[in-house]
């Protein structure tokens, strides 16, 4: 028992660290009121009646809750009388006003009813003989009985909490607290808080018998899955400054009708208690939300993961984000000395439901032995302290682990078979074989289209801004000197050169300062007058977010214009995930952060940046890839800005790649931020198959990539559009998830397909469940051909095809 008390004071500590702060200014004022806060051996207290702590605190008389005619003895706050912290008969109520608080004979305190016949109905219960006894209410709360002799308290109502602890209440292993039934009846309802029945403590909040939440075992310094409980900004105040100068703060904790284990603030302005924290908190907190052997991640999306070297149990309802079924092992336990482990750090350890643990071993005795125990699964210290010692082994099933990123000390080590460790270690691998670099992408040459393009599209409203002249000082572009790129590529050297598009060459060049350029030297015909080229290039200049490519200046030497661009020495993703050998080393981590930063690059365009644009033509060699592998949409050349609240808009010339474009832009030429979302819909399906939607050929089927993803997705075996190469390093629920947005995204209709928020929202928060796709707009290449045969004859639209290779 002693070491327990240790821990329960170490706890009260965190809680409640200031206990006796409230009460040094109070007690002095009480010979002034009738009230008292005593009831002597030879009184008692009647229904009606109450005795108030010395600083008008707390009160202790009968009640009846609202909506209530029972009566019991009670406990609450003076100043909000609702909030009862202690009831004496929560189980036994009386039914009318005849109950008394008085003495037994042996000195118990009792609670008596009726009028004539008196029938017990609460006792302190105490075994000994009480002499002289005294009962007085406490500033703390705390109602006690007294022996008036020895003036030692011998029963305290601290000792037998109903829902709620006060400051400075020490809860023992045996006193749970239980939550009322309803706010009418203060019975005990189904929940219940306190230590958990085990050897290493632990505290739970049980539902009946169910846990429900665990502070995860305590681990010589804390409990680490309650850590947060003080790590909450919110919660500094209650160990570094204490109550304010003249204002009582009173603490509490309170197991709710629901469940909950509330943290409370008293705020004596609004009479109000303010819920400062609470466990569990939706997702990880809630017990066994990851299922057996799961992993479960707040800062993660989806939220739930399997440990290394364990997969779902069940596929299917983990991609429906349904975890609870958990996860099992790839491959079996040799259990033999071929078995390793792995380390996971930053946990709150497994639950304690089938364990060992010794308080001597080392924590390498604690890895022979449970390598020599078959049973063992996994293992760790027991406690943190001293630089970590003792050792707990798990058996069986590893539940309810979460990771804690702020506050994680304790590393779990999981046995698994060699084989699944040597999985990992390949699959973890994040350094990517560096390419070297030959030329730059078709996409980054495009990109010179782009420049045209929006020079179309701005030419009309250049005439807005007439003031030629005070266009120079506009350019908040760096103007380059033509010497300094002319040097910086070795006088547009042959060798130099990495691409030649149709708007001229483009260069790779490093200026004097070190930093590596791609410049476009666009060919003299384009056209354009100087000022509507720099008006152009402050345009785009002005999209600046870190997905997209960046253009770092702009140079004008005659009749030559050049763009300078940031270099990016990793090509396009285009190149990266359709070539055998390099789609092997773009391990599923790096594609799952491609397909995130694509959509935020997206969504900027879209939303964020100060005009809508609408890009028009998003594909896997448009984005282009920097040293880290991190994306940069680039080539704007069909990109088209919307006005504020523009939606939708139509074009005679359809531009576009095929595979990529929405059917009602391939087939009417109406375009909006939904069409660009097909695209992404097609990228993020390419980037998980490694394949192309165009091109895609199934063997015995007609389909393209999308059409073989839905029937993959109906038949109930999505993961199979998977690049086998992703199979060791995939997460299983982030690629479903990734799969079922993609099928959102291309939707047949545009209106069922979600906006780049909603996609970016979906693909990096916790998202409890997606919405099932419907049928998408996917058709082959040969009926877009019928469809631009027929809108040809008919409205005379006219489909430009431009390759993306
Ligand atoms: C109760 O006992 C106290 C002393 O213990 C005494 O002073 C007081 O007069 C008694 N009151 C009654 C009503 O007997
Ligand atoms: C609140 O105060 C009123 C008036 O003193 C009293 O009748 C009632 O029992 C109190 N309610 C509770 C829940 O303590
Ligand atoms: C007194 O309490 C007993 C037991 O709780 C109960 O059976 C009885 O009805 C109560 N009498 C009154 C008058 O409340
Ligand atoms: C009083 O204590 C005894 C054992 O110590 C127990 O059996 C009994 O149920 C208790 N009675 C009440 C009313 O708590
Ligand atoms: C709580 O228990 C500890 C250990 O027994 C003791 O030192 C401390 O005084 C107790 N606190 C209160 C408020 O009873
Ligand atoms: C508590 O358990 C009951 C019965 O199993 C269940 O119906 C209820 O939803 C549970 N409550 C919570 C909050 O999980
Ligand atoms: C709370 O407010 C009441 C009146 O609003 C005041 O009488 C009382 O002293 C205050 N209590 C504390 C502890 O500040
Ligand atoms: C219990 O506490 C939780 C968390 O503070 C809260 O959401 C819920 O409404 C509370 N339930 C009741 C019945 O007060
Ligand atoms: C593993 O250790 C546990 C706990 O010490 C023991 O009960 C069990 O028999 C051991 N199993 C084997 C196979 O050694």
């Amino acid at each position: 028992m002693e070491p327990l008390l240790t821990i329960l004071s170490v706890f009260l500590c965190i809680f409640m660290p200031i206990s006796s702060s409230s009460s040094s200014s109070s007690s002095s004022t009480t010979t002034t009121t009738t009230t008292t806060d005593t009831l002597l051996a030879n009184q008692s207290l009647t229904d009606g009646q109450t005795l108030t702590s010395s600083d008008h605190t707390f009160q202790l008389g009968f009640f009846s809750p609202p909506k209530s005619k029972n009566r019991y003895l009670g406990i609450w706050f003076k100043n909000s009388n609702s909030t009862v912290v202690w009831i004496a008969n929560r189980a036994n109520p009386i039914s009318d006003s005849s109950a008394t608080l008085t003495f037994q004979s042996d000195g118990n305190l009792a609670i008596f009813n009726g009028t004539k016949t008196k029938t017990l109905v609460w006792s302190s219960n105490l075994t000994r003989r009480v002499e002289n006894p005294v009962a007085q209410i406490l500033w703390s709360g705390n109602f006690v009985l007294k022996n008036g002799v020895s003036g030692d308290s011998v029963w305290r109502s601290f000792d037998y909490p109903v829902d709620t602890i006060l400051v400075g209440v020490n809860i023992t292993r045996h006193k749970d607290l239980v939550s009322w039934k309803t706010p009418e009846d203060p019975s005990p309802g189904d929940y219940s808080f306190g230590f958990d029945g085990h050897r290493l403590t632990q505290l739970v909040i049980r539902n009946g018998s169910a846990r429900r939440f665990r502070s995860g075992p305590w681990n010589g310094l804390r409990f680490s899955g309650l850590s947060y409980f003080w790590l909450n900004p919110i919660f500094k105040p209650d160990f570094s400054s204490g109550p304010l100068e003249g204002e009582s703060v009173f603490r509490s904790i309170v197991l709710n009708q629901t469940g909950y284990l509330q943290r409370m603030t008293f705020n004596n302005q609004s009479r109000q208690w303010d819920v400062l924290y609470y466990v569990p908190q939706p997702g990880c907190d809630e017990y066994g939300y990851c299922g057996a052997n799961g992993l479960c991640d707040m800062g993660k999306s989806p939220v739930c993961e399997c440990l290394p070297g364990f997969t779902p149990k069940n596929w299917q309802e983990w991609g429906r984000m349904d975890w609870r079924g958990g996860c099992v092992r790839r491959t079996e336990l040799e259990n033999g000395e071929r078995d390793r482990f792995w380390a996971i750090p930053k946990l709150k350890l497994p639950d304690v439901l089938d364990y060992w643990t010794s308080s001597d071993m080392s924590l390498d005795g604690c890895r022979r032995e449970c390598l020599r125990n078959g049973s063992c699964v996994a293992y760790a210290n027991s406690d943190i302290s001293e630089g970590g010692k003792g050792c707990i082994m798990w058996f069986g099933d590893l539940m309810d682990i979460r990771l804690l990123d702020n506050d994680g000390v304790q590393q779990l080590y999981v046995k698994l078979a060699s084989s699944d460790i040597d999985a990992i270690t390949r699959s973890g691998k994040k350094n990517i074989p560096v390419v070297p670099i030959v030329v730059l992408s078709v996409g980054v040459l495009i990109a010179v289209l782009g420049i045209i393009g929006w020079w179309t599209i701005r030419r009309k409203r250049k005439k807005r801004k007439g003031d030629g002249n005070a266009e120079d000082d506009d350019l908040d572009l760096p103007l380059y000197d033509w010497t300094t790129i002319a040097t910086a590529t070795s006088n547009f050297s042959f060798t130099n050169k990495i691409g030649e598009g149709g708007f001229g060459p483009v260069y790779k060049g490093k200026l004097v300062e070190g930093q590596e350029i791609a410049v476009k030297r666009l060919s003299m015909d384009s056209g354009q007058g100087i000022s509507e080229f720099k008006n152009e290039v402050s345009l785009i200049s002005k999209l600046q977010h870190r997905n997209l490519v960046k253009l770092l200046g702009c140079c004008i030497h005659g009749h030559e214009k050049l763009l300078i661009y940031e270099y990016m020495p990793n090509e396009s993703l285009d190149y990266f995930i359709h070539d055998k050998e390099r789609s092997n080393s773009l391990a599923w981590n790096k594609r799952f952060d491609i397909i995130i930063g694509v959509a935020r690059g997206l969504l900027y365009l879209h939303q964020d940046s100060r005009l809508r644009v609408i890009h028009r033509d998003l594909k896997t060699s448009n984005i282009l890839l920097d040293k880290e592998l991190n994306p940069k949409i680039s080539d704007f050349g069909m990109a088209r800005i919307f006005g504020g609240d523009q939606i939708e808009a139509n074009t005679k010339r359809v531009v576009g790649t095929y595979g990529y474009m929405s059917p009602e832009y391939a087939l009417d030429g109406t375009f909006s931020t939904k069409s660009d979302v097909f695209s992404f819909g097609v990228v993020m399906l390419e980037i998980i198959s490694s394949k192309k939607n165009r091109g895609f050929s199934n063997s015995d089927e007609d389909r393209n990539l999308l059409g073989h993803a839905w029937t993959l997705w109906q038949e109930g075996k999505p993961m199979e559009i998977m690049d086998i190469a992703l199979e060791e390093s995939c997460i299983p629920s982030e690629v479903l998830k990734c799969i079922q947005v993609g099928l959102l995204c291309v939707q047949h209709l545009a209106k069922d397909r979600p906006s780049m928020s909603t996609v970016v929202s979906m693909l990096s928060t916790e998202t409890v469940s997606l919405p099932q796709p419907i049928l998408p707009g996917y058709f082959t290449e040969s009926s877009i051909d019928i469809a631009r045969e027929e809108s040809h004859s008919e409205n005379g639209v006219t489909v430009t095809l431009l390759s993306g290779r």
